[in-house]
């Protein structure tokens, strides 16, 4: 398909995709030891495959206040490589066991565990080096250094990891709603928001000022997220979503289907979409186009990988 018959939003996922992938080889290869099998396990982890849904909406919330994408750049590629890495994590043996990513064997299959674990690690340091260092000429210190912060809080104990840490504890295990909720906001909901008011942060005192209802919007989208990756766990197409199906269910995890039956977690997913547009709305009242982030919301809870 040519690329003015795609519409506006996939064009612009496409373009974002593009623009980070091409940042985050230059980032690698800039790197030393390209030949090690940890590089290598780096940029298998990162580069092959994958949707780059959270620097597509970095570019997005910068680009609706105005900021340039060169600025950008660095918290995009930067807020990828904490979730590459938490995704070559989430397959060890350790946590999840999965051998199928994004349709190619895991990255511990394809070069062990020890550099599995050392492939995360170094891309987690990666994103701060990027944050820290790399070139955002607009953006003053005192927003690159809520950037780091941020992002580093959404990482850890208060953020992905914590939530990764619940996870596990939640196996075998038959939890609440609230839990369950509080699970997928850790796990997943704190990155997505942290590319959120990145994209915010770049463009200064007008990001700050909004970060309430990008918040709001942030949240939903977020649990959205997950909610429709564990549909995706039940009744999608391995073929299309690149993962096995049916492990949540083997390794006895609390999911929304498993919590609530499909229908209603199907439900859920579309009343955290329409969440999702109130919030664009008042958005919009300030006078900022939605466009894309409400093609986004909708491309959540359709997607089909
Ligand atoms: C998968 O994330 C893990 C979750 C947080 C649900 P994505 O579905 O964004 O994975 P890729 O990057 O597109 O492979
Ligand atoms: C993982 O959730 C969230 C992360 C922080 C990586 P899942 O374990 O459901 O993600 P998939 O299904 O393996 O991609
Ligand atoms: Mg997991
Ligand atoms: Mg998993
Ligand atoms: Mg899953």
């Amino acid at each position: 398909m040519s690329e003015q018959h795609l519409d506006s939003f996939t064009q612009q996922q496409k373009q974002a995709y593009d623009r980070v992938n091409q940042y985050l080889l230059d980032a690698l290869n800039a790197l030393p030891f390209t030949d090690l099998p940890l590089a290598q396990a780096m940029r298998y982890g990162t580069l092959l495959g994958g949707k780059r849904l959270r620097p597509f909406l970095t570019y997005a919330i910068g680009s609706m206040f105005g900021v340039s994408q060169e600025n950008l750049d660095a918290p995009a590629a930067a807020v990828e490589c904490i979730h590459a890495y938490s995704l070559i994590h989430d397959d060890l043996p350790a946590m999840d066991d999965d051998d199928l990513r994004r349709g190619q064997p895991t990255c511990h299959i394809k070069y062990g565990e020890g550099n599995a674990v050392l492939a995360g690690d170094a891309l987690q340091t990666l994103a701060f080096q990027l944050l820290s260092s790399a070139p955002m000429p607009d953006v003053t210190d005192k927003d690159r250094i809520a950037m780091i912060a941020e992002l580093s809080y959404a990482s850890g104990l208060a953020g992905m990891c914590g939530g990764q840490a619940l996870d596990l504890d939640a196996e075998g295990k038959q939890v609440n709603l609230e839990s369950l909720e509080r699970i997928h906001q850790h796990k997943t909901g704190a990155l997505i928001r942290a590319a959120i008011r990145l994209g915010a942060f770049a463009a200064g005192e007008k990001g700050q000022q909004l970060l309430p209802v990008l918040d709001k919007y942030a949240q939903s989208i977020g649990l959205a997220f997950q909610v429709q990756d564990d549909i995706l766990d039940v009744i999608g197409d391995s073929e299309v979503t690149g993962k096995r199906q049916g492990t949540d269910a083997e390794h006895e995890k609390s999911t929304y289907p498993s919590l609530l039956g499909l229908e209603a977690a199907q439900k859920k997913a579309r009343e955290l979409y329409h969440d999702a547009i109130d919030a664009l709305e008042t958005l919009q009242s300030h006078g900022y186009n939605i466009e894309m982030l409400s093609a986004l919301a909708n491309f959540i809870i359709e997607r089909k990988s």
